[in-house]
Protein backbone atom coordinates (compact mmCIF):
# COMPACT_ATOMS: atom_id res chain seq x y z
CA UNK A 1 0.00 0.00 0.00
CA UNK A 2 1.07 3.81 -0.46
CA UNK A 3 2.08 4.85 2.87
CA UNK A 4 3.78 7.96 1.06
CA UNK A 5 0.91 9.55 -0.14
CA UNK A 6 -2.60 8.96 1.98
CA UNK A 7 -5.95 9.90 2.34
CA UNK A 8 -9.05 8.87 4.57
CA UNK A 9 -8.30 5.14 4.11
CA UNK A 10 -5.17 4.82 5.60
CA UNK A 11 -6.79 6.68 9.06
CA UNK A 12 -7.11 4.18 11.87
CA UNK A 13 -9.22 5.35 14.94
CA UNK A 14 -7.64 1.83 16.88
CA UNK A 15 -3.98 2.71 16.43
CA UNK A 16 -4.85 6.37 17.43
CA UNK A 17 -6.49 5.33 20.59
CA UNK A 18 -3.67 2.81 21.18
CA UNK A 19 -1.32 5.44 21.20
CA UNK A 20 -3.27 7.99 23.08
CA UNK A 21 -3.62 5.32 25.62
CA UNK A 22 -0.23 5.52 27.28
CA UNK A 23 0.16 6.22 30.43
CA UNK A 24 3.16 8.99 31.48
CA UNK A 25 5.99 7.55 33.28
CA UNK A 26 6.83 10.90 35.60
CA UNK A 27 10.68 9.22 35.87
CA UNK A 28 11.24 9.50 32.60
CA UNK A 29 10.95 13.40 33.10
CA UNK A 30 13.06 13.75 36.84
CA UNK A 31 12.97 17.74 36.02
CA UNK A 32 8.85 17.69 36.19
CA UNK A 33 7.76 18.29 39.79
CA UNK A 34 4.55 16.16 39.09
CA UNK A 35 2.74 14.58 36.40
CA UNK A 36 -1.41 15.70 36.53
CA UNK A 37 -3.36 13.91 33.49
CA UNK A 38 -0.67 12.94 31.57
CA UNK A 39 0.78 16.25 31.59
CA UNK A 40 3.59 16.86 33.05
CA UNK A 41 4.53 19.90 35.46
CA UNK A 42 7.08 21.90 35.45
CA UNK A 43 7.83 24.62 37.60
CA UNK A 44 10.37 28.07 36.80
CA UNK A 45 12.98 27.55 39.72
CA UNK A 46 13.60 23.93 39.22
CA UNK A 47 14.00 24.93 35.45
CA UNK A 48 16.30 27.72 36.11
CA UNK A 49 18.65 25.81 38.33
CA UNK A 50 18.74 23.02 35.89
CA UNK A 51 19.70 25.38 33.34
CA UNK A 52 22.56 26.70 35.58
CA UNK A 53 23.88 23.50 35.62
CA UNK A 54 23.09 21.08 33.00
CA UNK A 55 21.83 22.88 30.45
CA UNK A 56 22.14 20.24 27.91
CA UNK A 57 19.75 18.08 29.49
CA UNK A 58 16.88 20.13 30.50
CA UNK A 59 16.43 21.29 26.78
CA UNK A 60 16.79 17.25 25.82
CA UNK A 61 14.02 16.60 28.63
CA UNK A 62 11.70 19.46 27.17
CA UNK A 63 11.92 18.36 23.46
CA UNK A 64 11.54 15.12 24.66
CA UNK A 65 8.36 15.41 26.61
CA UNK A 66 7.35 17.00 23.33
CA UNK A 67 8.08 14.28 21.12
CA UNK A 68 8.78 10.59 22.57
CA UNK A 69 6.00 12.01 25.87
CA UNK A 70 2.72 13.19 26.01
CA UNK A 71 3.47 16.31 23.90
CA UNK A 72 2.50 19.01 26.55
CA UNK A 73 3.81 20.34 29.73
CA UNK A 74 3.10 23.30 31.66
CA UNK A 75 5.48 25.57 33.37
CA UNK A 76 4.02 27.23 36.71
CA UNK A 77 5.21 30.53 37.04
CA UNK A 78 7.02 31.00 33.67
CA UNK A 79 6.44 34.41 34.94
CA UNK A 80 6.84 34.73 38.75
CA UNK A 81 6.15 38.74 38.81
CA UNK A 82 2.34 38.94 37.51
CA UNK A 83 2.82 42.84 37.79
CA UNK A 84 4.08 42.61 33.64
CA UNK A 85 1.46 40.22 32.89
CA UNK A 86 -1.17 42.96 34.27
CA UNK A 87 0.64 45.67 32.42
CA UNK A 88 0.38 44.05 28.84
CA UNK A 89 -2.74 43.41 29.96
CA UNK A 90 -3.86 47.49 29.51
CA UNK A 91 -1.74 47.23 26.60
CA UNK A 92 -4.49 44.53 24.89
CA UNK A 93 -7.45 46.04 26.26
CA UNK A 94 -5.98 49.57 24.26
CA UNK A 95 -5.56 47.46 21.18
CA UNK A 96 -8.63 45.68 21.65
CA UNK A 97 -10.30 49.22 22.05
CA UNK A 98 -9.16 50.80 19.35
CA UNK A 99 -9.43 47.80 16.85
CA UNK A 100 -12.87 46.76 17.64
CA UNK A 101 -13.58 50.91 17.15
CA UNK A 102 -12.17 50.37 13.65
CA UNK A 103 -14.56 46.73 12.65
CA UNK A 104 -12.19 44.48 14.39
CA UNK A 105 -10.90 40.97 13.12
CA UNK A 106 -12.06 37.50 12.27
CA UNK A 107 -11.21 34.88 14.49
CA UNK A 108 -10.86 31.00 13.07
CA UNK A 109 -12.24 27.79 14.64
CA UNK A 110 -14.59 29.85 16.55
CA UNK A 111 -17.73 31.90 16.09
CA UNK A 112 -17.73 35.69 15.82
CA UNK A 113 -18.34 37.65 18.62
CA UNK A 114 -17.77 35.26 21.81
CA UNK A 115 -13.70 35.69 21.38
CA UNK A 116 -11.23 38.85 21.46
CA UNK A 117 -7.99 38.27 19.23
CA UNK A 118 -4.92 40.22 18.46
CA UNK A 119 -3.16 39.36 15.87
CA UNK A 120 0.22 40.13 15.71
CA UNK A 121 0.30 41.66 19.40
CA UNK A 122 3.80 40.93 19.12
CA UNK A 123 4.55 44.20 17.33
CA UNK A 124 1.48 46.22 18.34
CA UNK A 125 2.74 45.77 21.66
CA UNK A 126 6.26 46.40 21.01
CA UNK A 127 4.89 49.89 19.08
CA UNK A 128 2.68 50.98 21.99
CA UNK A 129 4.93 49.95 25.02
CA UNK A 130 8.51 49.58 24.69
CA UNK A 131 8.85 49.05 28.26
CA UNK A 132 6.24 46.49 28.43
CA UNK A 133 8.14 44.34 25.64
CA UNK A 134 11.10 44.61 26.56
CA UNK A 135 9.83 43.01 30.24
CA UNK A 136 7.51 40.66 28.52
CA UNK A 137 10.40 39.15 26.22
CA UNK A 138 13.49 39.17 28.11
CA UNK A 139 12.39 35.88 29.73
CA UNK A 140 15.54 33.76 30.09
CA UNK A 141 13.24 30.77 31.05
CA UNK A 142 10.69 31.50 27.62
CA UNK A 143 14.13 31.25 25.13
CA UNK A 144 14.99 28.14 26.67
CA UNK A 145 11.83 26.79 25.94
CA UNK A 146 11.72 27.56 22.45
CA UNK A 147 15.28 27.03 22.23
CA UNK A 148 14.58 23.11 23.50
CA UNK A 149 11.99 22.26 20.40
CA UNK A 150 13.11 24.48 17.34
CA UNK A 151 16.97 25.56 18.04
CA UNK A 152 18.57 28.40 17.85
CA UNK A 153 17.45 31.59 15.13
CA UNK A 154 14.12 30.83 16.27
CA UNK A 155 11.26 34.14 15.07
CA UNK A 156 8.39 34.53 17.59
CA UNK A 157 4.90 35.58 17.00
CA UNK A 158 2.47 36.40 19.28
CA UNK A 159 -1.90 36.37 18.82
CA UNK A 160 -3.78 37.21 22.01
CA UNK A 161 -6.87 35.13 22.22
CA UNK A 162 -9.81 36.10 24.91
CA UNK A 163 -12.58 33.91 25.51
CA UNK A 164 -15.42 35.52 27.50
CA UNK A 165 -18.24 34.59 29.73
CA UNK A 166 -20.91 32.07 27.29
CA UNK A 167 -18.09 31.49 24.76
CA UNK A 168 -18.14 28.10 23.15
CA UNK A 169 -15.31 25.71 22.73
CA UNK A 170 -13.35 25.39 19.77
CA UNK A 171 -13.68 22.03 17.30
CA UNK A 172 -10.58 19.86 18.40
CA UNK A 173 -7.60 20.58 15.70
CA UNK A 174 -4.04 20.40 15.44
CA UNK A 175 -1.96 23.94 14.49
CA UNK A 176 0.03 25.51 12.03
CA UNK A 177 1.12 24.75 9.71
CA UNK A 178 -0.67 21.58 8.10
CA UNK A 179 -3.28 22.46 11.13
CA UNK A 180 -4.53 25.29 8.58
CA UNK A 181 -4.52 23.76 5.84
CA UNK A 182 -7.40 21.88 4.19
CA UNK A 183 -7.55 17.85 3.69
CA UNK A 184 -7.05 18.09 -0.42
CA UNK A 185 -3.98 20.19 0.61
CA UNK A 186 -2.63 18.38 3.04
CA UNK A 187 -2.81 15.18 1.07
CA UNK A 188 -0.58 16.53 -1.25
CA UNK A 189 2.43 16.35 1.11
CA UNK A 190 4.21 12.96 1.60
CA UNK A 191 3.31 11.75 5.10
CA UNK A 192 7.50 12.51 6.09
CA UNK A 193 6.75 16.20 5.27
CA UNK A 194 3.80 15.85 7.08
CA UNK A 195 5.25 13.96 10.15
CA UNK A 196 8.08 17.14 9.93
CA UNK A 197 6.19 20.29 10.02
CA UNK A 198 5.84 19.65 13.72
CA UNK A 199 9.38 20.31 14.50
CA UNK A 200 9.22 23.39 12.67
CA UNK A 201 6.88 25.64 15.08
CA UNK A 202 6.29 25.15 18.82
CA UNK A 203 2.78 26.50 20.33
CA UNK A 204 2.74 28.68 23.92
CA UNK A 205 0.06 30.08 26.09
CA UNK A 206 0.86 32.52 28.44
CA UNK A 207 -1.95 32.68 31.07
CA UNK A 208 -3.23 36.69 31.35
CA UNK A 209 -5.70 35.42 33.97
CA UNK A 210 -6.08 32.58 35.86
CA UNK A 211 -8.03 29.52 34.49
CA UNK A 212 -10.44 27.71 36.75
CA UNK A 213 -12.11 25.02 35.13
CA UNK A 214 -15.16 26.51 34.33
CA UNK A 215 -13.40 29.01 32.28
CA UNK A 216 -12.10 27.18 29.93
CA UNK A 217 -8.92 26.23 30.05
CA UNK A 218 -7.68 24.46 26.53
CA UNK A 219 -8.99 20.49 26.25
CA UNK A 220 -5.73 18.73 25.32
CA UNK A 221 -5.20 15.11 23.82
CA UNK A 222 -1.81 14.12 25.35
CA UNK A 223 0.04 11.33 23.14
CA UNK A 224 -2.12 12.70 20.08
CA UNK A 225 1.00 14.19 18.50
CA UNK A 226 2.62 11.00 17.89
CA UNK A 227 -0.02 9.86 15.12
CA UNK A 228 1.62 10.29 12.09
CA UNK A 229 -1.45 10.89 9.64
CA UNK A 230 -3.35 12.95 12.27
CA UNK A 231 -3.55 15.86 9.80
CA UNK A 232 -5.87 14.12 7.87
CA UNK A 233 -7.91 12.69 10.99
CA UNK A 234 -9.02 15.75 13.04
CA UNK A 235 -12.19 16.90 10.91
CA UNK A 236 -12.78 13.15 10.88
CA UNK A 237 -16.44 12.78 13.03
CA UNK A 238 -14.72 9.43 14.85
CA UNK A 239 -11.92 10.99 15.63
CA UNK A 240 -13.53 14.31 17.00
CA UNK A 241 -15.83 11.98 19.12
CA UNK A 242 -12.91 10.34 20.53
CA UNK A 243 -11.31 13.45 21.25
CA UNK A 244 -14.63 14.63 23.22
CA UNK A 245 -14.08 11.82 24.97
CA UNK A 246 -11.00 11.67 26.05
CA UNK A 247 -9.47 14.64 26.22
CA UNK A 248 -8.42 16.64 29.50
CA UNK A 249 -8.08 20.15 31.35
CA UNK A 250 -5.98 21.43 33.38
CA UNK A 251 -6.24 24.79 35.42
CA UNK A 252 -3.74 27.19 35.12
CA UNK A 253 -2.76 30.45 37.19
CA UNK A 254 -2.10 34.36 35.86
CA UNK A 255 1.51 33.32 34.78
CA UNK A 256 1.82 30.10 34.05
CA UNK A 257 3.04 28.69 30.43
CA UNK A 258 1.55 26.14 28.32
CA UNK A 259 3.30 24.65 25.75
CA UNK A 260 2.42 21.83 23.27
CA UNK A 261 3.70 20.20 19.83
CA UNK A 262 1.47 21.73 17.39
CA UNK A 263 0.52 18.43 16.04
CA UNK A 264 -1.17 17.50 19.61
CA UNK A 265 -5.05 17.62 19.22
CA UNK A 266 -6.34 20.76 21.31
CA UNK A 267 -9.38 23.17 21.67
CA UNK A 268 -9.98 26.12 23.74
CA UNK A 269 -12.44 24.93 26.52
CA UNK A 270 -16.54 26.29 27.08
CA UNK A 271 -16.31 29.31 29.20
CA UNK A 272 -19.39 28.76 31.73
CA UNK A 273 -18.78 31.32 34.09
CA UNK A 274 -20.72 34.68 34.50
CA UNK A 275 -17.79 36.83 34.76
CA UNK A 276 -14.61 35.45 34.00
CA UNK A 277 -12.85 36.41 30.86
CA UNK A 278 -9.91 34.00 30.21
CA UNK A 279 -7.12 35.65 28.70
CA UNK A 280 -4.25 34.12 26.83
CA UNK A 281 -1.20 35.34 24.87
CA UNK A 282 -0.58 32.60 22.47
CA UNK A 283 3.39 31.89 21.49
CA UNK A 284 3.89 30.62 18.20
CA UNK A 285 7.75 30.10 17.50
CA UNK A 286 8.81 29.09 14.09
CA UNK A 287 11.97 27.41 13.85
CA UNK A 288 14.36 29.30 11.73
CA UNK A 289 13.58 27.09 8.66
CA UNK A 290 9.72 27.44 8.90
CA UNK A 291 8.08 29.90 7.53
CA UNK A 292 5.92 32.27 10.17
CA UNK A 293 1.95 31.84 9.96
CA UNK A 294 2.53 36.06 10.60
CA UNK A 295 4.61 38.29 8.68
CA UNK A 296 6.36 40.69 11.72
CA UNK A 297 7.62 43.50 10.67
CA UNK A 298 11.16 43.50 12.45
CA UNK A 299 12.33 46.37 11.27
CA UNK A 300 9.50 48.47 13.14
CA UNK A 301 9.93 46.43 16.41
CA UNK A 302 13.57 46.67 16.76
CA UNK A 303 13.28 50.35 15.93
CA UNK A 304 10.22 50.55 18.65
CA UNK A 305 12.45 49.35 21.27
CA UNK A 306 15.72 50.82 20.70
CA UNK A 307 15.62 53.79 22.99
CA UNK A 308 13.92 52.39 25.78
CA UNK A 309 16.31 49.33 25.91
CA UNK A 310 19.61 51.84 25.70
CA UNK A 311 18.39 52.86 29.34
CA UNK A 312 17.44 49.34 30.35
CA UNK A 313 20.29 47.34 32.81
CA UNK A 314 19.51 43.60 31.84
CA UNK A 315 21.08 40.65 32.39
CA UNK A 316 23.25 38.49 29.07
CA UNK A 317 20.40 36.40 29.26
CA UNK A 318 18.22 38.26 29.88
CA UNK A 319 18.81 40.13 26.88
CA UNK A 320 19.41 37.36 24.45
CA UNK A 321 16.09 36.57 25.50
CA UNK A 322 14.93 39.44 24.67
CA UNK A 323 16.62 39.65 21.17
CA UNK A 324 15.47 36.54 20.05
CA UNK A 325 11.91 37.78 20.40
CA UNK A 326 12.30 40.96 18.78
CA UNK A 327 14.58 40.35 15.15
CA UNK A 328 15.10 37.57 13.07
CA UNK A 329 17.88 35.51 13.52
CA UNK A 330 18.37 33.97 10.46
CA UNK A 331 20.37 34.93 7.77
CA UNK A 332 18.89 33.54 4.76
CA UNK A 333 17.32 34.57 2.59
CA UNK A 334 18.82 37.55 1.48
CA UNK A 335 20.86 38.76 -1.46
CA UNK A 336 24.46 37.10 -1.71
CA UNK A 337 25.83 39.51 -4.42
CA UNK A 338 24.46 43.00 -1.90
CA UNK A 339 25.12 40.83 1.74
CA UNK A 340 27.74 38.50 1.47
CA UNK A 341 29.20 36.78 4.21
CA UNK A 342 32.02 38.92 5.83
CA UNK A 343 33.41 36.29 9.04
CA UNK A 344 32.31 32.30 8.84
CA UNK A 345 29.44 31.05 6.11
CA UNK A 346 25.98 33.29 6.76
CA UNK A 347 25.88 37.03 6.58
CA UNK A 348 24.69 38.89 9.54
CA UNK A 349 21.50 38.94 10.85
CA UNK A 350 18.79 41.28 12.50
CA UNK A 351 19.45 39.91 16.26
CA UNK A 352 23.43 40.38 15.15
CA UNK A 353 22.77 44.07 14.32
CA UNK A 354 20.54 44.92 17.23
CA UNK A 355 23.37 43.39 19.84
CA UNK A 356 26.22 45.28 18.21
CA UNK A 357 24.53 48.58 18.04
CA UNK A 358 23.52 48.19 21.79
CA UNK A 359 27.40 46.89 22.94
CA UNK A 360 28.49 50.00 20.99
CA UNK A 361 25.84 52.42 22.42
CA UNK A 362 24.68 53.46 19.18
CA UNK A 363 22.24 56.61 18.78
CA UNK A 364 18.72 55.81 17.82
CA UNK A 365 19.33 57.73 14.93
CA UNK A 366 22.36 55.60 13.91
CA UNK A 367 20.76 52.69 14.66
CA UNK A 368 17.43 53.18 12.28
CA UNK A 369 20.28 54.07 9.31
CA UNK A 370 22.12 50.80 10.12
CA UNK A 371 18.93 48.95 10.22
CA UNK A 372 17.87 50.36 6.56
CA UNK A 373 20.91 49.70 5.53
CA UNK A 374 20.70 46.18 6.54
CA UNK A 375 17.77 46.00 4.98
CA UNK A 376 18.24 47.43 1.43
CA UNK A 377 21.15 45.18 0.74
CA UNK A 378 19.40 41.73 1.98
CA UNK A 379 16.51 42.82 -1.30
CA UNK A 380 16.82 40.86 -4.11
FE1 LIG B 1 -4.96 25.77 18.21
Amino acid sequence: MNTLFINDSHLSLDKFATLCAQTLRKDDFPLARSADKNVLIYHREDLLAAAATDRQSLLCELHQALSAGPGVFVVQDLYSDVSVIDRSNSVFEDILVSEAANGGGGDHFAKAGSNGRIWNALQKVAERDADVFIEYYSNPLLALICEAWVGPGYEMTAQVNQVRPGGKAQQPHRDYHLGFQLNEVVARFPLPLQILSQYLTLQGAVAHSDMPPESGPTQLLPWSQQYAEGYLAWRDPRFIEFFQQHAIQLPLKKGDGLFFNPALFHAAGNNTTQDHVRTANLLQVSSAFGKTMERVNHVKVMEAIYPCLLNKALSGEQLQALVAASGEGYSFPTNLDTDPPLNGLVPKTQQQLLLEALQQRCSAEEFIRQLANHENKRKA
